[in-house]
């Protein structure tokens, strides 16, 4: 029996169409049913065959609830566990806290419990250290506990730290530390808001650099990983370095859209931020834009694949493919 966490998410609901097509026994974690409903837009966009999630065994549980959780691990021999709190506004430091790090070891440890053989951990490249010098950041680059690291930042890495424990008690473990993930789906949250804000005319770039990848990817990658003898090791997966501009702009060229026409400046960012955290203050409404997000936006940060590329002979789509077919499924 396969484990998934984070299953009505946008990595967890691409992971279980591949899993159930490959016949695999699979048990996902949900919290509320109408995110069940979400997920079944996500297999509409590769089948029409209705009756594939059928095969999906549902179990209802919050990952920080032990004695909700106990059960879920019966009979399971291999945990992929993408759950996940995110989000870049202070606010919510403690949630992310509790679900990133606590909801983690809780998984690790009823792992270790059950002797799950393998478990797969979607960590990110926020837990993944800067280069100093410019150069590609891969996989041995340190996560500095010194910068000022972001919440999201903080709780992945506290995360990956409880998933090496696992592998430390018996578990053989996989982490996978993808970049900003593309892909169909979840249009109002994380990656797809883009599309959905490209397609409502968003306005504005900046030309920050970072990493992207398809969903399609990342889950391939978590799969051939697991089923491979590989054990204990991270790899970052990132298709493509890009600008923020260069992927709105190929966002808005998919859609045949007007492309964004005013580049937002580091100066302008940094007043919106501190704009947008004063008037939550007052309000108490979420903040347009954190520091940590107006920081990314304009921050240059290039990463290498190339240790998963030799590893299992991997190859990336194209990100300019993805962003296509992810506007057809937009749509
Ligand atoms: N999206 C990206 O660009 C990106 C980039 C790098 C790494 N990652 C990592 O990839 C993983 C998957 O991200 P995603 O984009 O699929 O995120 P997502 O769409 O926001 O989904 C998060 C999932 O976690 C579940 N979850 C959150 N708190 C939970 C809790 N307390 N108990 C049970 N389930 C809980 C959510 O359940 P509900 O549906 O009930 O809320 C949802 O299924 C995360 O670990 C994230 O850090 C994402």
């Amino acid at each position: 029996m396969i484990l998934v966490t984070g299953a009505t998410g946008l990595v967890g609901a691409h992971l279980l169409y591949h899993l159930v097509k490959n016949d695999e026994k699979v048990r996902a974690i949900y919290r509320s049913e109408i995110k069940i409903e979400a997920v079944k837009k996500v297999f509409a966009y590769y089948t029409e065959d209705t009756s594939l999630i059928e095969k999906v065994e549902w179990f209802k549980a919050d990952i920080t609830e032990v004695p909700a959780m106990i059960p879920a691990f019966i009979g399971v021999k291999t945990l992929y566990h993408c759950a996940a709190f995110i989000s870049f506004s202070p606010k919510d430091y403690r949630e992310m806290r509790k679900v990133n790090i606590h909801g983690t070891a809780i998984l690790v440890n009823l792992a270790i419990d059950a002797k799950v053989n393998k478990m797969c951990y979607v960590g990110s490249i926020a837990s993944v250290g800067d280069s100093l010098n410019g150069a590609l950041i891969t996989e041995e680059n340190e996560w500095n506990k010194e910068a000022d690291n972001s919440g999201y930042s903080i709780t992945k890495f506290g995360g990956e730290m409880e998933v090496w424990r696992a592998s430390q008690e018996g578990v053989a473990v996989v982490i996978v530390n993808p970049g900003v993930i593309l892909g169909s789906g979840f249009w109002q949250t994380g990656s797809g808001k883009l599309f959905t804000q490209v397609y409502n005319g968003f306005r504005y770039y900046t030309e920050g650099i970072t990493g992207f990848v398809g969903v399609k990817d990342v889950v391939k990658a978590m799969i051939l990983l697991t089923n491979s003898n590989i054990k204990n090791e991270r790899f970052i997966l990132v298709a493509a370095n890009k600008t923020y501009k260069d992927v709105l702009f190929a966002i808005a060229d998919a859609f045949r859209k007007k492309r964004p026409s005013t580049k937002i400046k580091s100066w302008q960012t940094a007043i919106l931020w501190r704009f947008s955290a004063f008037a939550s203050k007052i309000t108490g409404v979420q903040p347009l834009l954190s520091k940590y997000s107006a920081r990314s936006a304009h921050s240059v940060s290039k990463y290498s694949s190339e240790k998963i590329e030799k590893a299992i002979d991997f190859q990336f789509e194209e990100i300019e493919n993805t962003i296509a077919e992810t506007c057809e499924n937009y749509q």
